[in-house]
């Protein structure tokens, strides 16, 4: 079959990896992809949210599987629009996007589902007045969330009431446009993050290895956040017993959940963790894979992937089995100096050839004039595997010293803490 998937980051370059070692792949096609997607299939200069363009490239070209990376097209009816065209798509109907594009819808679902989550109060310029009384009662640290995608920065913790009042103040008057026209504030939950990634069909589901990554800019989990700067799967601290507390708890009543809204949801469920006392809770969802997670949960994955795919399209999902890599998975990401503020493009990135015990798998990255140069913040994402987290770690940092381009920075303590 000839398949289409959409989106240009690491994530993108490991899923037309794993794509690609399925029999029943013919041909991948990326839009827009990088230059490491380009090693597995054709990449087609489409934006992943100009469904119709996409549509003719599907009929010129004979496909039938859309896989979306990104959040953006299925926040925006990308399954919907397929959907009548008889093309199917891996991801939820606009609905289930709504999990991810709408804080507050989240929030609502999680409530009526009984999901443990923090507390929260929703409000609107018209409740700004209770908005800032309900700050003024409150326990700093303060969390205010824009309702809708932010570009991952719509989430802020305040430390205080007068910082959390200008805030909120300042997100109902527009500060991410109309994501914050509904603002959510919410308890602090204070404990350890982690990622676990579902792959439904709206009726069965598949538990996909769990994976922890690293958002902070800076070593020790300081500075800004940013997009991930590596990853680990599997979790040491995530063991059998927590797991099924989430899958009790947090999985099946997310299952439960869209089919009692009769929600169409045939993809991805990326639920962001918090551990607090040995508790799991959700910080939030995501309607599709994480960003380096995939770097680390897909390698993980032995079974074929276009066959469990296939079976979410065809709502059998409990017919195939899913088999998992004991090995430790660990990622490292190489970005650009001066990310996730100001940094320059079109670096040549040299070395690619002296890297050993890793998948390369790229990010920010394109061909210029048959050179691989850099093309965004993060730029390669350095995957290994090892019978421990520290020798996989060992294997992506000797290779973060081999690949160079001008400006590179990483984080020397991915995995470090655990
Ligand atoms: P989100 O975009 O919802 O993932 O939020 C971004 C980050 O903010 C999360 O990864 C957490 O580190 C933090 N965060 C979000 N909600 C809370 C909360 N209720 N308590 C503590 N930290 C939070
Ligand atoms: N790494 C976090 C995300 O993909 O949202």
């Amino acid at each position: 079959m000839n398949v289409l998937l959409l989106g240009s980051g690491g994530r993108e370059h490991t899923m037309a990896w794993k794509i690609t070692q399925s029999p029943l792949c013919t041909q991948l096609f990326i839009a827009p992809g990088n230059a490491g997607t380009a090693q597995h299939g054709i990449n087609v200069q489409v934006s992943p949210n100009d469904f119709e363009k996409i549509e003719a490239l599907c009929i010129d070209k004979n496909i039938k599987l859309i896989v979306v990376g990104p959040e953006e097209p299925l926040v925006r009816g990308i399954y919907d629009y397929f959907e009548r065209k008889n093309i199917n798509v891996i991801g939820p109907s606009r609905e289930g996007a709504q999990l991810e594009g709408s804080k507050a819808y989240a929030k609502i679902f999680m409530e009526e589902m009984n999901i443990p989550t923090a507390g929260y109060k929703e409000f609107t310029k018209a409740t700004e007045t209770q908005g800032l009384k309900y700050i003024a009662n409150k326990t700093p640290p303060i969390v205010l969330k824009a309702d809708g995608l932010a570009a991952g920065k719509g989430v802020l913790i305040c430390q205080s009431i007068d910082e959390a009042q200008n805030e909120l103040k300042s997100m109902l008057s527009g500060k991410f446009g109309t994501a914050s026209t509904t603002v959510v504030i919410e308890d602090f939950l204070d404990g350890i993050e982690f990622s676990v990634f579902v792959l439904t069909d709206g009726q069965n589901y598949k538990v996909l290895p769990v994976a922890k990554d690293y958002k902070r800019i800076g070593e020790g989990d300081t500075g800004l956040n940013t997009g991930g700067m590596g990853a680990i799967s599997p979790v040491s601290f995530v063991d059998e017993a927590l797991m099924k507390k989430v899958e009790s708890r947090i999985i099946q009543p997310t299952i439960k959940g869209l089919q009692k809204r009769q929600i169409t949801y045939k993809g991805f469920i990326f639920i962001g963790l918090i551990r607090v006392n040995n508790e799991p809770y959700v910080i939030e969802y995501n309607c599709r894979m994480g960003d380096p997670e995939t770097e680390v949960v897909f390698p993980r994955i032995k079974s074929d992937i276009l066959e469990l795919f296939q079976a979410t399209v065809q709502q059998e999902l409990d017919k195939v089995v899913l088999d998992i890599e004991e090995k430790t998975a660990v990622t490292v990401m190489l970005v650009s100096g001066g990310y996730p503020q100001q940094y320059e493009k079109g670096k040549i990135i040299k070395g690619i050839d002296k890297v050993v015990n890793s998948h390369i798998f790229h990010a920010g990255t394109k061909t210029d004039n048959n050179t691989v140069v850099t093309n965004g913040g993060r730029v390669i994402a350095l995957t290994s595997f090892g019978e421990t987290i520290q020798e996989a770690l060992a294997y992506s940092y000797q290779n973060a010293n081999h690949i160079q381009f001008e400006g590179k920075y990483y984080r020397k303590d991915i995995g470090f803490d655990l």
